[in-house]
């Protein structure tokens, strides 16, 4: 058997709860919960033999859900049966034991289990860490002469990171949250320093009163003073930040930094993704945006020019798009799926 897709079109035609999982996997993908989707993916694996490959059909990310060869199910389901025996046992010995519901062994299994999990995560997470060089590389190559970035949302600063030392571009992160240099990247500008000479720059942003603790802060082993070196060289060549919700008010009482941008981006930035949009068309600022998170609860008024409340990322995109024809849309490949596709808006093309 062979299913495309996340079960809008066939969902009545299979077992309905064969259905109900891959609803469930759909919406955790969405919330990017990628430790529960992952539960699920295994779930349809051993339950209905299904192996899952998220791939891309016709231009859009899609899931396809193929047969596990009958003896690759087998050994599935054997090892599945194994641990409900296992658990079974686990439980009747508590039982007859009086023992407290929860043993040492269960609570060391479902660490394990856990901890299965969250490695999974976190090569996700590492694969994901891609998106700024794929996102500040294709932004490079779309929009000629940029000198000044507003970066929304831009967290602990990745992407600043990568128009500041990658690209030689100023960029301004507005985010609540600090920008942060890693071990690595402090590592990397204390060696910069190193073989450029750079204490010049950095003596300059000293004498301006920047501070540390108002600017950045670093996660490092390195010492206080190179920390502060380190968060100098990068504010000397561009990077700074303003912790700051982004919206029509910020952009009233910071109208200088405003006007002195040529682009602004969002990466994933959840909540800010309307504002984005809205305020750049309004001024005419190209920008780009590559949408993730949906909250389709928070965001209930969001509706399709058909009327269709916005629930998935496909549908986001569309809702994006239809503000103006203007808006240009592409999927690009170098930022990991599935949330790649970039909508941007050029007025010199
Ligand atoms: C999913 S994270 C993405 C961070 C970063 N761009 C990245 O790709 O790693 C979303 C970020 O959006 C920020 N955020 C949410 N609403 C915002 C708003 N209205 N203005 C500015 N930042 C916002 C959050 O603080 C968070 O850092």
């Amino acid at each position: 058997m062979i299913i495309v897709g996340d079960g809008d079109d066939w969902k009545n035609d299979i077992d309905p709860i064969l259905a109900s999982v891959i609803q469930k996997r759909k919406h955790a993908k969405q919330n990017r919960d990628f430790a529960l989707a992952d539960a699920f993916r295994d779930e349809i694996g051993k339950r209905f033999g299904l192996a899952i490959e998220d791939s891309f059909v016709d231009g859009s990310l899609t899931s396809v859900y193929r047969n596990i060869s009958e003896k690759e199910a087998e050994e599935k389901s054997d090892r599945h049966e194994k641990s409900i025996v296992f658990q079974l046992n686990q439980r009747q010995r508590q039982l007859s034991k009086r023992r407290p519901l929860i043993s040492a062994e269960e609570l060391a299994t479902i660490a394990r289990a856990r901890k299965r999990l969250n490695s999974k995560c976190n090569s996700h997470s590492k694969k994901q860490k891609a998106r700024f060089e794929g996102f500040s590389n294709w932004l490079m190559e779309h929009f000629n002469s940029v000198s000044h970035v507003l970066d929304v949302a831009g967290g602990q600063g990745s992407l600043c990171w990568h128009f500041v030392m990658k690209h030689n571009v100023k960029c301004t992160v507005v985010d609540p949250v600090s920008i942060r240099l890693s071990r690595q990247k402090t590592q990397n500008i204390l060696q910069l320093v190193k073989e450029t000479d750079a204490q010049n720059s950095v003596g300059l942003v000293k004498d301006t009163g920047i501070l540390v603790e108002n600017f950045l802060s670093c996660k490092s082993s390195a010492s206080e003073e190179e920390k502060q070196i380190a968060c100098n060289y990068f504010a000397s060549r561009g990077g700074d930040q303003v912790r700051s919700l982004f919206n029509a008010e910020f952009q009233k009482k910071h109208l200088d930094l405003w006007k002195s941008v040529d682009l602004v981006v969002g990466l994933h930035p959840d909540q800010a993704t309307d504002a984005i949009v809205d305020l750049s068309l309004e001024s005419g600022t190209p920008f780009a945006c590559v949408p993730c998170c949906v909250f389709p609860t928070l965001y209930s008024h969001r509706l399709l020019r058909d009327g269709t409340a916005v629930r998935s990322l496909e549908q986001l995109i569309q809702y994006l798009m239809e503000k103006s024809p203007d808006i240009k849309c592409e999927i690009v490949k170098t930022i990991p799926p599935p949330c790649n596709t970039v909508l941007y808006f050029n007025p010199e093309t």
